[in-house]
């Protein structure tokens, strides 16, 4: 049913009653505004147009977001939730449907983390970012690390819900392969740890995607150690300097070097850009680079040595550095200035010569924007594609990511260009399912279908894009959401529907 506007005043009566009057915002609340803005990292969803929430709670205590749920189910009012705000396509704090009436839990207040030291381990809280996450377990030990991304601002909740892939992955997995426990709320608004939400559920809130089965609000993970030196280089090449020759040989040799190495490319404009992160020392990294990448001439005078944690704190779009390591990793500041679009692809076989030559091509026309690739191999091979939603592990390459992005209304110039580099780059990327990732968000793809103001969503339209991410997990994660939330409570745009049994 469509809830009303009725539904909604009801709905806000049942929050205030249970959650502290100060937790909870409503659109006439003073700083309803700032506090929506707060994290929202994309200015295409926060115009007049965005659908907004009729509400903002933000929860101090995992007891106000079991009350928000049970508000919510009674009254017949959704939940979104947000960690950090960074959803490509604003999931976690609009709609993709002007009349939804729903509401927002905002987990940017339940961001503590404690690290076990002599366990290796440590609790950490969805409304963290994963700088703070990196600042918290590094300052604890200097040779602890974690894999996740590469963007400090990025909230944990969102992106270990998702996977988490990052510079280290190839020799540590995602973040979800160091998840030990969770803590969540379910739809049901109990509060349940592994043992009690049991191993179906714990392994769906691994990868399934964000929104679909809960709210998790903490994570116990599994902390993994780095030396006390790593290097990184960067080195950017043009296509007059071979390029093209260099990327044929890096999608030969990245997914294959030894797992302590890391080698992603960026390309845009005529250029490629080659970044290293290497567990180790440069004189090592020299020799490793000379024996198998000896096309990309590195030496010593490209090495820059520095801590795991400074490393986590360089810009990851180009590997520079500016302030302080704790202006870079703690600042929540996720700015609000450029839009962007995002897509991904997977790669299994190597892209032809000739088709790199045309992609160039497509880098040198109006509106084009970057593509990230970022290699796979090492650990990733090693993980069953069934060990976790995330199923793209033993064979894949490397993962494209394509981002465009425009200041103001100038976006049409962009999307239009990403939108048919996406159709040219069909021919070459995996393919029955075209494969993407889930925390690239990607409602091109397919969605839920709003109707009547409301979204329906059934196992069969949702293979649109489930099948993509999770490929053979998805009916798997189907089931799980059939037996946790039958009724399709945590549900929006890209949500897991529920795989319910025709008796
Ligand atoms: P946000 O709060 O927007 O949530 C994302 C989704 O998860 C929404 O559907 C939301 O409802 C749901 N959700 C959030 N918190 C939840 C919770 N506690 N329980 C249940 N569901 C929850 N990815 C990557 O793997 N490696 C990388 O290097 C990068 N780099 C990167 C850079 C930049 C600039 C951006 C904008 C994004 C990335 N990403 C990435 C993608 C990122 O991992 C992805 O957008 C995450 O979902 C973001 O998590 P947030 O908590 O910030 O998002």
């Amino acid at each position: 049913s469509v809830p009303s506007l009725a539904s909604s005043d009801e709905f806000l009566q049942c929050l205030r009653e249970k959650i502290p009057s100060e937790l909870v915002y409503t659109q006439s609340s003073g700083n309803f505004t700032d506090v929506l803005a707060s994290s929202i990292k994309n200015p295409k969803f926060f115009t007049t147009s965005t659908a907004r929430p009729v509400c903002i709670v933000t929860p101090s205590d995992a007891s106000h977001v079991q009350a928000a749920v049970l508000c919510g189910r009674k009254l017949g009012v959704r939940l979104r939730v947000r960690s950090g705000g960074h959803d490509y396509e604003g999931l976690s704090y609009r709609s993709a449907c002007p009349y939804e009436v729903f509401g927002v839990v905002d987990l940017a207040s339940l961001r503590s983390i404690s690290v076990d030291r002599p366990d290796s381990t440590a609790w950490v809280d969805s409304g963290a970012t994963i700088g703070e996450l990196y600042y918290a377990v590094a300052k604890n030990d200097s040779q602890a690390a974690f894999p996740a991304g590469e963007c400090p601002t990025i909230g944990v909740g969102g992106h270990f819900s998702g996977g988490g892939l990052g510079m280290i992955m190839r020799k540590h997995g995602l973040s979800i392969d160091k998840v030990v426990d969770a803590r969540m709320v379910n739809a049901d608004g109990d509060l349940l740890d592994r043992a009690g939400m049991g191993e179906d559920l714990f392994w769906a809130i691994r990868g399934g995607g964000g929104g679909s089965f809960g709210v998790v609000l903490s994570w116990k993970v599994q902390l993994v150690q780095v030396p006390p030196a790593v290097t990184v280089f960067s080195i950017a090449k043009t296509l007059d300097q071979c390029a093209i020759d260099i990327l044929m040989k890096w999608q030969d040799v990245a997914p294959s070097l030894p797992a302590d190495l890391t080698v992603r490319v960026k390309v845009q404009g005529q250029q490629a850009v080659f970044m290293a992160l290497y567990l180790g020392t440069c004189s090592s990294l020299v020799s490793t680079m000379g024996d198998r990448f000896p096309e990309l001439n590195m030496t010593s005078a490209d090495c820059r040595s520095m801590t795991w944690l400074e490393s986590a704190a360089l810009s990851f779009t180009d590997m520079s550095s500016t302030g302080t390591v704790e202006d870079a990793l703690l600042s929540r500041a996720s700015g609000m200035s450029i839009a962007t679009k995002g897509k991904s692809d997977y790669v299994r076989s190597p892209i032809s010569k000739n088709a790199w030559k045309k992609i160039f091509s497509w880098f040198a026309m109006n509106g084009s924007g970057l593509i990230m690739l970022e290699p796979h191999g090492g650990f990733m091979d090693t993980v069953p594609a069934d060990a976790t939603p995330y199923p793209h592990r033993s064979g894949v390459l490397y993962v494209i990511q394509y981002i465009v992005f425009w200041q103001g209304d100038g976006g049409a110039a962009s999307t239009s260009w990403l939108a048919k580099f996406y159709d040219f780059m069909g021919h070459h990327v995996s393919k029955n399912p075209r494969q993407a990732y889930v925390n690239f968000r990607d409602l091109d793809i397919g969605q839920n279908v709003p109707v009547n103001g409301n979204v329906s969503s059934t196992f069969e339209s949702g293979k649109a894009w489930g099948e993509r991410y999770f490929m053979g997990n998805y009916q798997r994660l189907a089931s799980v959401k059939a037996a946790v939330d039958p009724t399709d409570y945590f549900r929006h745009e890209q949500s897991v529907p529920p795989l319910l049994q025709r008796s």
